[in-house]
């Protein structure tokens, strides 16, 4: 399709009308909710080729069933129920040379593809390096291979991080300049034993956190790099969390990141976080993601982005100043499960943010881990499965990976992001947005949870009103803990100051 018959006047769904998009990261969280979005509000597109990998015993097309019958699909089984045909699984891996991909697979590929999205990466923190740069580096450099290859490419987006250059307190909607030759890592990654890598890992990250913003800071500049020949555009998303609306409120499957942290609050297990109290994390629902690389990629097929054009670079982020801190975040959460607890609460709901690591361990040892050794004890004692010990070490791990982005500002450039709206015609701006700007926070969070407790605890709604009774039996034994405690130690005071 040549980029000089596009009308830049045409609505969304006939510009994606006869497009063919090759998606990788199609089983993850962003994945799976561009599918439903592009299958049932675009109905007239040719085809999704979709990356997979077999994974957990399942062969890919089982895992497609799999994912298919999520609730997430319910509204586009309703509305679009044929276009599940259009999904073809593509079997390959990005950890692999080449996407991992067949060599029929890869002309299929360069034949038919007008629209690329590289999606998939490995989003553990504590990745080696050298798998890292493999997956996240390496693979998007392949992707632009093959990009280069097909016959009739409108665009490329790279879904990258709004982290991936943190050294700067404001991230602009640009490309930076990498931290690394990204030819020289990769070819470190390729030849270098894991072990001995994994000793020059420190070096390696300098300043970044972790392995995973490495590999993605690489693969920004890989794609900077191939922009120069491929109508290129990078999204980045900041925090992904549950949907706003599309296709339905709450809709969450993951506990990755800071939403894990959340749930396990709710649950009264993080009882103290090292954390700041006042700095706020930039939250971005995943549909708002979802109808930004819809939007983008409809701007890379506007008749005015030539090959002359530079890498558009979108930061998929909340705008500022709309942003409320963890704590606060967390207490609106812990306020909304007093109406709406989740089931088998251990503790009433509440966190203490401590940014001094003295008082972080101290209380970490008193608050989370003699009372999951003490109930794991119990559990021993009644043949039952002790776990609290290793939801505690998890805990840990989790808070220690997140440390960072959690005592950290960073202010984003949204001009980029904010100009798409303009691309959306008057008639399906509601369908497309991604204006945040009268989100009304508590309807979000209310609904965040209801979409926790169904889609990810896969707890039952018809059970609230146990739910409830637990809670209520959870908050009166807390309370009388806490009075005894204090009464206790104000016997010990006074005995101290008589005697
Ligand atoms: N979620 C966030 O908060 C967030 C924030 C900023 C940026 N992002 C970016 O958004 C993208 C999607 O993230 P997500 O939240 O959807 O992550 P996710 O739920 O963990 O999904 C990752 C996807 O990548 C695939 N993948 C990983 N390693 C692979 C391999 N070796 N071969 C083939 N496929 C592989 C996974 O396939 P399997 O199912 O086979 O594992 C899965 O489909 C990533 O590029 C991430 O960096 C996410």
């Amino acid at each position: 399709m040549d980029n000089n018959t596009i009308d830049p006047a045409k609505s969304i769904p006939t510009f994606y009308a006869g497009q063919s998009i090759f998606l990788t990261g199609a089983t993850g969280f962003l994945g799976k909710v561009f599918i439903e979005k592009i299958l049932r509000t675009c109905p007239d597109i040719r085809e999704i080729f979709i990356l997979m990998r077999p994974k957990k015993g399942l062969s890919l097309n089982e895992r497609l069933d799999k994912m298919l019958n999520l609730p997430l699909y319910d509204k586009l089984r309703e509305e679009q129920p044929k276009n599940f045909k259009k999904l073809i699984v593509v079997s390959g891996d990005t950890s692999q040379e080449n996407l991992g991909l067949s060599a029929v697979d890869r002309q299929m590929l360069i034949e038919r593809v007008t629209i690329i999205i590289h999606n998939a990466a490995s989003v553990r923190f504590n990745d080696s390096l050298k798998y890292a740069i493999l997956t996240n580096t390496r693979s998007t450099r392949d992707i632009c291979i093959l990009a280069e290859s097909t016959k009739n490419l409108i665009a490329l987006v790279y879904v990258s991080t709004a982290y991936a250059h943190l050294d700067n307190p404001f991230i602009e909607e640009k490309i930076y300049s990498p931290i690394a030759d990204w030819r020289e890592m990769i070819k470190v990654a390729e030849t270098l034993d894991e072990h001995i890598l994994n000793v020059f890992t420190a070096k390696c990250l300098d300043n970044i956190p972790n392995t995973y913003i490495f590999s993605k800071n690489l693969a920004e500049s890989v794609i900077q790099e191939y922009s120069s020949s491929l109508p290129c555009a990078i999204v980045r998303p900041s925090i992904v969390v549950s949907s706003l609306k599309d296709p339905i409120p709450g809709w969450i499957d993951n506990f990755n990141g800071p939403t894990g942290l959340i749930y396990l609050g709710c649950k009264g297990l993080l009882r103290v976080i090292y954390a700041s109290n006042y700095i706020p994390p930039n939250h971005i629902p995943v549909d708002t993601v979802i109808n930004t690389i819809i939007l983008v990629i409809r701007k890379l097929g506007l008749p005015t982005f030539t090959s002359e054009s530079t890498c558009l670079v979108v930061n998929c982020t909340t705008p500022n100043g709309k942003n409320i801190s963890f704590q606060e975040f967390c207490n609106r959460g812990y306020k909304i499960t007093e109406k709406i607890p989740l089931e088998g609460i251990l503790w009433t709901p509440n966190t203490l943010f401590t940014e001094s690591v003295t008082m972080y361990y101290v209380l970490a040892i008193l608050w989370h881990i003699l009372p999951a050794i003490i109930i794991d004890l119990i559990l021993k004692l009644l043949r039952r499965q002790p776990m609290l010990l290793e939801l505690q070490r998890k805990i840990y791990v989790s808070n220690r990976a997140l440390q960072h982005f959690m005592c950290n500002d960073w202010k984003f450039d949204n001009t980029n992001s904010q100009n798409l709206m303009s691309l959306i015609p008057s008639d399906s701006r509601e369908m497309f947005s991604i204006d945040l700007s009268d989100m009304d926070y508590t309807k979000y969070s209310r609904n965040a949870i209801i979409g926790g407790k169904k889609y990810l605890l896969h707890e039952d709604m018809n059970r609230l009103n146990a739910a409830k009774a637990h809670r209520k039996r959870v908050n009166l034994f807390v309370a009388t803990f806490k009075t005894i405690v204090t009464i206790g130690m104000l016997w010990m005071i006074y005995k101290w100051i008589c005697f």
